[in-house]
């Protein structure tokens, strides 16, 4: 296992470059493979783990059982030193009477102050911990007053309540001018932002600000000096969710199209060659990419947590590299 420091310029701590996404952690998943699959990770070296405050509601769940399962968890094994807990908020349901969409009416709570402030505190104790290493906003809200938002994390920080302050499912200018928002209110910046992504990109299309983007990871690489802290990308659905390791799963999100059924058949191609698997080279291109993310991986099995470890300390061939990042048409 690798490790990379995160930060935000005044909290720092060290995670795994594996992240163990619990969202379908005592829903989906059974309590005792979930439990299973959180000891393996540990073993393995994983210190990383993510869940939000809404998981896993569109599974016939409360919305939190992925975190009730990682504090009683926690507290079985007596773990929380050992782990870095990262967690959402602002999708959990406004009305507990409507669904949730990802689609307008979303029936998201959103980031204001209020929202925040009553559930960061509700997580902690879901959880069972004082202190929550990472708090993410689940998915960025116009609505309010961005020094609003900002600020309701920074309260947080300052009281000791949460360690790194982040964002997910966001426009990566709506990144830099709440970072620049931090800095004009003399707290510490968003740490870390959660977003899609794989080997396999989308189509481009306007208002899909959920993937990571050639610009997010510029802007982040340009991060890590002391007038613009450290930036870390999380990744989530790095595997396209089994679509990777199963040919026959459809693609989903906006990436069924042609480019992308090459680049799956590629990396099955590759990994026969090298001897891996399609889904630890889609993680090794991820973990050792000019711009590292961190993949926040999924696993409804410890047999399938192990193949995901494999990619752990798998190092890409620049050739190999080369092959992967060819444009498509261009010769492999
Ligand atoms: N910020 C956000 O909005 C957001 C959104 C989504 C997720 N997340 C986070 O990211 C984490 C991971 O998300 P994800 O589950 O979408 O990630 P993923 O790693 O792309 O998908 C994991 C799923 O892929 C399938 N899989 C893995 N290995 C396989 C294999 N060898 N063969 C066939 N299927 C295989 C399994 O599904 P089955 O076995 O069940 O088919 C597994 O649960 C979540 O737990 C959550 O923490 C965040």
């Amino acid at each position: 296992m690798q490790y990379r420091t995160l930060s935000d310029g005044t909290t720092s701590f060290e995670v795994s470059t594996l992240c163990l996404g619990a969202m379908n952690f005592g829903t989906r998943t059974d309590p005792a493979t979930s439990r299973a699959i959180l000891d393996r990770f540990v073993e393995a070296g994983g210190t990383f783990i993510d869940t939000a405050n809404n998981y896993s509601v569109w599974s016939g769940g409360t919305g939190r059982d992925s975190e009730d399962l990682l504090g009683a968890w926690l507290r079985e094994r007596r773990g929380r030193d050992s782990v870095r807990i990262a967690t959402k908020v602002g999708a959990a349901q406004k009305d507990q009477m409507k669904p949730l969409s990802t689609t307008p009416p979303t029936n998201y709570e959103g980031l204001s102050a209020e929202v925040i402030r009553r559930q960061a505190p509700e997580s902690a104790r879901h959880l069972g911990v004082s202190h929550i290493d990472v708090l993410y906003g689940h998915v960025d809200d116009r609505d309010v007053d961005i020094a609003e938002t900002v600020g309701a994390f920074g309260a947080l920080q300052q009281e000791g309540l949460i360690g790194i302050s982040g964002i997910s499912n966001v426009a990566t200018w709506r990144v830099v001018e709440a970072r620049e928002e931090a800095r004009r209110q003399g707290i510490a910046p968003y740490g870390a932002v959660q977003q899609q992504h794989s080997y396999l990109q989308p189509a481009p299309r306007f208002g899909r600000n959920n993937f990571v983007t050639p610009g997010l990871l510029d802007y982040a690489a340009s991060t890590g000096t002391p007038e613009r802290p450290l930036l870390a990308v999380t990744v989530y659905s790095p595997l396209h969710q089994g679509a990777i390791a199963r040919t026959d799963k459809p693609l989903w999100g906006g990436v069924d199209h042609p480019t992308s059924h090459a680049r799956r058949a590629l990396l099955h191609e590759v990994a026969a060659d090298i001897g891996a698997t399609a889904n630890q080279v889609a993680l090794a291109w991820l973990l050792g990419g000019d711009v590292p993310v961190i993949p926040v991986i999924g696993a409804s099995s410890v047999a399938q947590l192990d193949e995901a470890l494999g990619a752990a300390d798998l190092v890409l061939d620049p050739e190999i590299r080369a092959r992967l990042d060819a444009e498509p048409g261009e010769a492999r």
